[in-house]
């Protein structure tokens, strides 16, 4: 069998050098060797070290390589949306099955290729594109379809898992703990993408739709990153026997139509301690499944890095090889559900606000009066004082406020209605609670 590998950089570099150390053994789980046809980079002078291949097979020409006749499968570990897309298209239209990293592209289109795949008679995998060496798309979309997936709860992204983690143990504010997360190569000269959510929104998108049997995609993903969070809020999370988590939520449900449907959220929460994923720490990521027969399953392990990732990857090209000598294809997509994406508003969660209120009669009454308004339930309100003043003189005081379960767009309501109350000086922090806090 053999291989187009287009991109050798974190993570294409591994899968050179674990074909290359593993070859005999690969070839006999295979039942056939594997053989390197080409390499495509973007730049050919590129110092690549003592990766154990022949310059020879270096290229500029993507689709050159793709199109030789002598190629079988194309190894996609360059990643973004273009030219990835039209190379992957046309390769699985010529039937030549793929194996890819890329999360953006199969978040951004991932109809396209599935389609692609179809219409060529050809595989599609994608395990390394979710939560790096985690065996956990397999599972799901193989393991796990004689059941019934209820909700998946994650943290995909090990970066913004790293910088929490820091906050949480150090006290440290989030440009402080990002400074560590540079410096220690976990976080990416422009950490946008980790640090404002965009890539477990696509993690998530990917889960949801080979969860719940639904095309999902990045534009159905409500998110927020992890930016705003501050010291105070990590401090108050403490306060109440939590910690903070950037957290990938995908549910299914009954929208207000009473239509079965599938709720898919990114953003900072407060979980438990006591929680499975609470204990997940450094640049580590983990992804808890509820399924009904099943029950709590939790996957754990490296997210991110390149032998990591590129162990998935092999796995994929392990699996693509077994079915060509097997003259079988792998499980196609599962969309026959087709449930309905849930808007944001619609979505049960629960709010934690932190309040800097007067200290005064009927502040409180006033608080809660609001909440009741847009019928939303507390939970537990603690009040202490503000700073270092004593409370109970007329002076300011913090009240924290947890709710009981509400639809989002309710709770949003109520913060944004407490923004304009006479008694409330400054709405010091809300965030969500998730995982029975
Ligand atoms: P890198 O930036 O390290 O490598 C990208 C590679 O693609 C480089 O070899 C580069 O060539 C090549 N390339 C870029 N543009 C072109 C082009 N137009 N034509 C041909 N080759 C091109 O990326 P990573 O290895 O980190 O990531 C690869 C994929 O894996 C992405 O989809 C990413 O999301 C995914 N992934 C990465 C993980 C990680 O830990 N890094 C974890 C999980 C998934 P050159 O070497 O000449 O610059
Ligand atoms: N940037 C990602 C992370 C790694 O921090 O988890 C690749 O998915």
């Amino acid at each position: 069998m053999r291989l187009a590998i287009l991109g050798c950089g974190t993570v294409g570099s591994e899968v050179v050098r674990l074909l290359h150390e593993q070859s005999a053994d690969l070839a006999a789980r295979i039942g056939a060797p594997l053989e390197i046809a080409g390499i495509a980079v973007r730049r050919l002078g590129r110092d690549r070290g003592d990766l154990p291949v022949d310059p020879e097979l270096f290229t500029t020409d993507a689709v050159g390589l793709i199109k030789r006749d002598d190629v079988d499968v194309v190894v996609e570990v360059v990643g973004g949306i273009e030219p990835a897309r039209s190379w992957l298209v046309d390769a699985l239209r010529a039937g030549k099955s793929v194996v890819t990293a890329n999360k953006a592209l199969l978040a951004e289109d991932g109809a396209a290729l599935h389609d692609a795949a179809a219409d060529g008679g050809a595989d599609l995998y994608y395990e390394a594109s979710v939560a790096g060496a985690i065996p956990l798309l397999r599972p799901l979309r193989e393991s796990l379809h004689g059941d019934r997936i209820n909700r998946v709860t994650g943290i995909v992204n090990g970066t913004t898992n790293f910088i929490l983690s820091a906050m949480d143990a150090t006290g440290a504010g989030f440009a402080e703990a990002l400074e560590e997360a540079t410096e220690l190569g976990y976080a990416e000269a422009d950490p946008t993408a980790d640090v404002e959510g965009f890539d477990a929104a696509a993690k998530a998108a990917i889960l949801a739709s080979l969860a719940f049997h639904t095309r999902v995609g990045a534009a159905d993903v409500h998110r927020e990153g992890i930016t705003e969070v501050t010291a105070a809020d990590m401090a108050s999370a403490k306060a109440m026997g939590c910690t903070i988590k950037l957290l990938c939520l995908a549910a299914r449900g009954v929208d207000a139509a009473g239509r079965g449907s599938v709720s898919v959220r990114v953003h900072p929460a407060m979980i438990p301690r006591s929680h499975p994923l609470a204990s997940v720490g450094d640049a580590f990521n983990a992804v808890f499944v509820e399924a009904e027969a099943a029950g709590p399953l939790m996957f754990y392990g490296r997210g991110a890095g390149g032998a990591a990732t590129a162990s998935a990857v092999l796995g994929d090209i392990v699996a693509v090889g077994r079915n060509r000598l097997a003259g079988v294809r792998a499980p196609s997509e599962s969309a026959y559900a087709d449930l309905v994406v849930r808007p944001m508003g619609e979505a049960l969660t629960r709010y934690h606000v932190s309040l800097d209120v007067a200290d005064k009669p009927g502040v409180l009454a006033a608080v809660a009066g609001v909440f009741a308004r847009h019928d939303v339930s507390i939970a537990t309100v603690r009040q202490a004082p503000a700073g270092a003043e004593p409370a109970g003189r007329g002076v300011d005081a913090v009240l924290v406020i947890v709710t009981h379960v509400a639809p989002d767009a309710a709770l949003a309501a109520t913060v944004e209605e407490l923004r304009g109350l006479d008694a409330v000086r400054s709405i010091a922090s809300v965030l969500r609670v998730e995982g029975g806090a």
